[in-house]
Order: structure tokens, then C-alpha cells, then sequence
């Protein structure tokens, strides 16, 4: 499998993901997805840590929920922020091998394979051979990915969707991974799968707390970094910084990218072959 770098990587990615994750979403869809008290979970990608708490929550005193990232920085701070009785993190590269965390009764893949285009399915693979019998496979993410807006200029348009081009061509990234998970499921043949579709992204009006530097810092990070000159701005990259944060602090514009929900079981009888 070939190994890509982490697009969102700053030193203010930790800040960032505590600041957009709320408990409620994250309960919902892993409630929804067969999450119960006494599982043992991983969390694959959890980066600063606070996705495996609010599991932590639902699996209660006898569950133990593990999550995994490789940024050094972001297992070190949700040791310091989470780790406790039934919950710890540790640091690999979903890449290696990682057969000595032993098997999990339920297995959460949230916003983890849009960062690896060209691996996803068999990443998915792997991961599903961690399942215990009749474990379950949680697979969320998002389509069109920051793509759907309405408000914007043509010109922003066409540099958001440029530079999104780019970072899927050259930098494994895949806006249109939600639409491919049920698929995963499919040819690995997983049970009982089923599919939920709702908002993420949903902005209108004055923007509430948080979504301002998530949006602002997408920009800075992936949008610099994304190889696209915008060639359509004289000021290059900076001018077009500037025009995203005019369109996101209009509460005219409306934004939205669909979040899609996949869960599948292994079987209670199906042995792993490697
Ligand atoms: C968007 S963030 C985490 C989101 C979190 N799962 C959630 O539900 O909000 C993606 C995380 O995946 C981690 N990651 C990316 N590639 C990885 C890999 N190959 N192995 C382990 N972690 C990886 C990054 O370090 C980052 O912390």
C-alpha cells in the first residue's frame, strides 16, 4: 500500500479538531451504528482524542475503547486530555501491521480514508480482519467534500474546485470518498450493512463558534499546500485566502457537504485468512 502524508498536518490541527467535534454527533452515528456498552473499540485516526472519549461514554465502565493515530503530537495530548480506565492511545501508522492490538467488537473510521484515495479499500480490508465475530464497521465520511456552496463567485468557485482537484491528483486525497464506503462493505462481503445520509458542513446565517477557524484553517493548510496557483487571483494564494473568508463571514452564503454513515458486521462464523 502506498503511504500518503496527512494534508491537514499544522501545528494547529489539535486545536482544530477539538474545536469542530461535538459529542452529540459522534454518539448519534456510533449509536446508530450498533455501538453498545462492554464493546471493545478502536478508534482509527483519532487524532487529539476526543472522538474516543465520547465512545468511551457509550461503552460504559466494562468497555474499553483504544485510540490509534500516528501524529505524536495528537497521542500526546489526548493521553494527557483522555487516556484513563478503559481508555488508551497509542501511536502507529494504520499502515503497519497491527495485529498485536488483538481483535475489536467495533471498529470507527471517521473522516480517516478521504486522506488515503489510492489505499482506502484495502485499508478497509485490514481493518476488517481486525473485527471479532459479528464486530462491527463503522465507515463515515463525506461526499463532494467542501465542494457544495451557493453565494460564492465563479472565480471562487473555480479555485475551490481547482485546488481540491489538485490535492486529490497529486496529494491522495478523495473528495468523493462517502460515496465509495458501502462499496468496501460489499466486496468484503459484510453483513447486515446499512447506510445513513444526513448534513455535515451546514452553514447559514451568522457562523456559530468553531466553524470560522475550521473552515479558515482547511484554507491555510490544505488550500496552500494543494500545488494550484490560483492563477485567477493576481495576489496568488493570499488574495484568494481572503476572499474565502469574506464568503464564509457572509450570512448569505450557504454551505453544506453530505456525511454518509456505513455499517457492516463480520459474521459470527467467518474465519480471517491472511
Ligand atoms: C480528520 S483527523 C481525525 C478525525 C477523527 N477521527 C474524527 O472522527 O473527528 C484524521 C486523523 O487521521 C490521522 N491519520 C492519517 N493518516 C494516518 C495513518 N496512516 N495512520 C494513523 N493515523 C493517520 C491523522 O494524524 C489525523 O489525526
Amino acid at each position: 500500500m502506498e503511504k500518503s502524508s496527512y494534508i491537514m498536518e499544522s501545528c494547529d490541527e489539535v486545536k482544530r479538531l477539538e474545536t469542530k467535534t461535538g459529542s452529540s454527533a459522534v454518539q448519534e452515528q456510533a449509536c446508530w451504528a450498533g455501538l453498545k456498552p462492554g464493546m471493545r473499540v478502536a478508534d482509527i485516526g483519532c487524532g487529539s482524542g476526543k472522538t474516543s472519549s465520547y465512545l468511551k461514554e457509550i461503552t460504559g465502565v466494562t468497555g474499553e475503547v483504544l485510540g490509534i493515530d500516528r501524529s505524536s503530537d495528537r497521542i500526546s495530548f489526548a493521553r494527557e486530555n483522555y487516556s484513563g480506565d478503559g481508555i488508551s492511545f497509542v501511536e502507529r501508522d494504520i499502515y503497519q501491521d497491527l495485529s498485536d492490538l488483538g481483535q475489536f467488537d467495533f471498529i470507527w473510521v471517521r473522516f480517516f480514508l478521504e486522506y488515503h484515495r489510492k489505499s482506502q479499500f484495502d485499508l478497509v480490508e485490514k481493518l476488517s480482519k481486525l473485527l471479532s465475530p459479528e464486530g462491527i464497521l463503522c465507515l463515515i465520511d463525506l461526499d463532494h467534500n467542501s465542494m457544495n456552496h451557493y453565494g460564492h463567485s465563479a472565480r471562487l468557485k473555480n479555485a475551490i474546485e481547482s485546488s481540491i482537484a489538485a490535492l486529490e491528483k497529486d496529494a491522495d486525497f478523495d473528495p468523493y470518498a462517502g460515496r465509495r464506503l458501502y462499496s468496501h462493505m460489499f466486496d468484503l462481503q459484510l453483513e447486515n450493512i446499512d447506510i445513513h445520509v444526513g448534513a455535515h458542513h451546514l452553514i447559514f446565517g451568522e457562523l456559530k463558534e468553531g466553524e470560522e477557524f475550521n473552515w479558515l484553517q482547511k484554507v491555510a493548510v490544505a488550500g496552500r499546500d494543494s500545488g494550484y496557483d490560483y492563477p485567477d487571483y493576481p495576489g496568488g494564494f493570499e488574495e484568494f485566502y481572503l476572499d474565502c473568508r469574506k464568503f464564509f463571514q457572509d450570512p448569505r452564503r450557504f454551505t453544506y457537504t453530505p456525511l454518509i454513515i456505513c455499517r457492516g458486521s463480520r459474521g459470527a462464523d467467518s474465519v480471517n485468512v491472511e
